[in-house]
């Protein structure tokens, strides 16, 4: 099954990509992750992308599509994938178009006000990237991961000006995807402003439903 998650930033993409990619065998493949893991490896790549993502802004399509077309080519990803923050441009959506058949896109629909609360809590796992809220979602030792005992880190971007940043230029360039893929008959609503369970058991028949 291949599916795309859609979503504003903080809106839950990462944490429901990565329990419901576990529960269905299928590899989560975040862009964002892909650009963390370059910047911090220090890549050409990484040099490049460094200060466009601690401004918000986003990688020019080139680059990401180029890395995504890489990445989809890995043998891994031949039964299906979760695509967590691509497409974020209609050129993106296009361009994946052109050599993936999806079978749906899922909207995460999740206001401002719960998005910036949920990124000012967040934790991540400097070792497996596992993600954590200090009120929702907390580790059971402060400041380490349940599952392997790593630290865990706030990100680059968590600054106020920089979430508004992204969440302007998803208003801007990420928003027009939702009526992209609704005009394909591919987009499924989700309401994310409750819990991870809650959004679970929304995800769950809904994917049962689609043909893959
Ligand atoms: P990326 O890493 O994709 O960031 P984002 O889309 O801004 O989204 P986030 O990862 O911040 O949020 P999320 O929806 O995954 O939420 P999470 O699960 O963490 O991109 C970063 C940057 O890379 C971009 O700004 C851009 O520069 C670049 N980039 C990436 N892709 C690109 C592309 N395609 N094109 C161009 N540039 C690109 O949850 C947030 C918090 O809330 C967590 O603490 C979690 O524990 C908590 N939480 C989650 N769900 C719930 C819930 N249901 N109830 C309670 N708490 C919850
Ligand atoms: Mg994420
Ligand atoms: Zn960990």
């Amino acid at each position: 099954m291949r599916l795309i998650f859609l979503g504003a930033p903080g809106a839950g993409k990462g944490t429901i990509a990565s329990a419901i990619g576990t529960e269905r065998g299928l590899p989560q493949v975040s862009t964002g992750d892909l650009f963390r893991e370059a910047v911090k490896n220090g890549t050409e790549l990484g040099l490049r992308v460094k200060g466009i993502m601690e401004r918000g802004e986003l990688v020019p399509d080139e680059l990401t599509v180029a890395l995504v077309r890489e990445r989809l080519g890995r043998p891994d990803t031949a039964k299906g994938y979760i695509l967590d923050g691509f497409p974020r441009t209609i050129p993106q959506a296009e361009a994946l178009a052109a050599f993936q058949r999806i079978d749906g896109a899922i909207n995460f629909r999740c206001g401002d006000e719960v998005v910036v609360r949920r990124l000012s809590g967040r934790r991540i796992c400097r070792s497996c990237g596992a993600i954590y809220h200090v009120e929702n979602m907390p580790p059971r030792r402060e400041g380490v991961c349940d599952r392997c005992g790593g630290e865990l880190y706030i990100r680059d971007d968590y600054r106020l000006e920089s979430i508004r940043n992204r969440l302007r230029v998803y208003r801007e360039q990420t928003e027009p995807l939702i009526g992209w893929y609704r005009g394909r008959g591919l987009l499924h609503d989700i309401d994310s402003e409750q819990t991870v369970e809650k959004s679970l058991e929304q995800l769950r028949p809904l994917l049962a439903g689609l043909r893959s």
